[in-house]
């Protein structure tokens, strides 16, 4: 195998990619076909009727009810029986001993908004799982959620934070700094951070937690949406090249996580959601394409000095419109949820990648 069956994680020339390259060049034979030449991120759900997920949710003591399907009622489970299959490998299955082998003695945050605390305790309750009679403590302190499995000295911590810049209560009311990102310092000192952000930059009237805008000295009531997430997202690429460095952290992020609240994305009428799906979209492709998000995560990444490997969740997410909790979320049957996923679901297969990326890394 040579270095002309490279495949591509993204259009970006990100560490996973050279590292899957460079085994399959130099190590064809050793390297086992979860890495070599594969991208882990493009591939299909496959049905499997023996399949189950790594936990049980009603198993998993801390799991939030607004994550918890089953309890809240859903009454199907082919959506706990597929699996991700990439087109060019088998992935490795999750395996909680080795995660904590590796991880033995490290700190690990994710930092961002629901999309980070769904996969935050989606990995607590693998890792649960995983050790069912190991001495863990969970603690609570205003925004930060700190998971301790004490038997391994691992740390699995979510900080929650919508926009990861600045959000500042000032005379005139709350202003979001697109160049401020004085929430950073709380990130340093960990081995390995995860981040994400993008849905709540699109929250208008009363889930819109900011009152003006400000950019440089420019301070407004509004501005185009997706212009901001950029400007707010290069902010953090600068945070992250000027304070991270790469040999002691890892830095993951999290692509963007899609919605299902347009039929007409897969190919359905403008009023079908995810509400009632019981199915992936078969195949490995999303009729409506990438989100814009996503293009910018991509655009602000590759400009990045700092090794950022991008967790590439958003297409084989694309295709789970059965994976969330609809009428069986936080607001029960008043709600229709089509942003979050249900636990155990599509977030046990973003850790079961994140696993996978750190096997990668290990390689090298
Ligand atoms: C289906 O799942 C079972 C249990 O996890 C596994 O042993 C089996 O290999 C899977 N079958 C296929 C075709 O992947
Ligand atoms: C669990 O770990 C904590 C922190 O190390 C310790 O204080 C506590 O006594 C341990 N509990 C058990 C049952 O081992
Ligand atoms: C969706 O519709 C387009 C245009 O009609 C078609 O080309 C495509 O194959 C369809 N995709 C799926 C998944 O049905």
């Amino acid at each position: 195998m040579g270095i002309g069956s490279c495949s591509f994680v993204s259009s970006l020339p990100l560490a996973l990619v050279l590292v899957s390259c460079l085994n399959g060049a130099i190590d064809a034979k050793a390297a086992p076909p979860e890495v070599s030449g594969c991208n882990i991120f493009q591939g299909s759900w496959v049905y499997n009727d023996s399949y189950r997920p790594p936990y049980d949710s009603a198993t998993c003591p801390f799991l939030e009810t607004e994550f918890d399907c089953q309890k809240n009622g859903r009454p199907d489970h082919p959506y706990l029986r597929y699996t991700w299959k990439p087109s060019a490998c088998e992935l490795l299955r999750f395996d909680g001993e080795d995660f904590a082998r590796r991880m033995k003695g490290k700190k690990i945050l994710f930092v961002g908004d629901s999309l980070s605390l769904n996969q935050w305790q989606s990995l607590t309750c693998m890792l649960h799982a995983s050790f069912p009679s190991s001495n863990y403590t969970l603690n609570r302190a205003g925004d930060v959620s700190t998971f301790d499995i004490h038997d391994y000295g691992i740390s699995v911590v979510l900080s929650r934070n919508a926009f990861l810049v600045d959000v500042v209560k000032e005379k005139i009311g709350r202003v979001l700094k697109l160049d401020s990102i004085v929430n950073g310092n709380a990130w340093k000192g960990y081995d390995m951070l995860i981040f994400n952000t993008w849905h709540w930059w699109l929250h208008t009237g009363r889930k819109q937690p900011w009152d003006y805008i400000q950019q440089g000295e420019t301070i407004r009531k509004d501005m185009d949406r997706l212009v901001a997430f950029k400007e707010g997202l290069t902010t953090w690429s600068k945070w992250v090249d000027s304070n991270i460095d790469p040999a002691t952290t890892t830095v993951i992020f999290q692509g963007i996580s899609p919605t299902h609240y347009n039929g007409k994305e897969w190919n359905e009428s403008s009023t079908t959601t995810c509400d009632g799906q019981t199915q992936p979209i078969s195949g490995s492709k999303y009729p409506a394409g990438p989100p814009p998000p996503a293009t910018v995560v991509n655009e602000v990444l590759g400009k990045m000095a700092t090794e950022v490997t991008l967790l590439d969740i958003t297409k084989l997410s694309q295709l789970r419109k059965d994976g969330h909790p609809s009428a069986f979320g936080s607001e029960g049957h008043q709600g229709n949820d089509c942003s979050h996923w249900c636990l155990a679901g599509v977030p046990d297969t973003w850790n079961q990648l994140l696993y996978t990326i750190l096997v990668n890394r290990g390689r090298r």
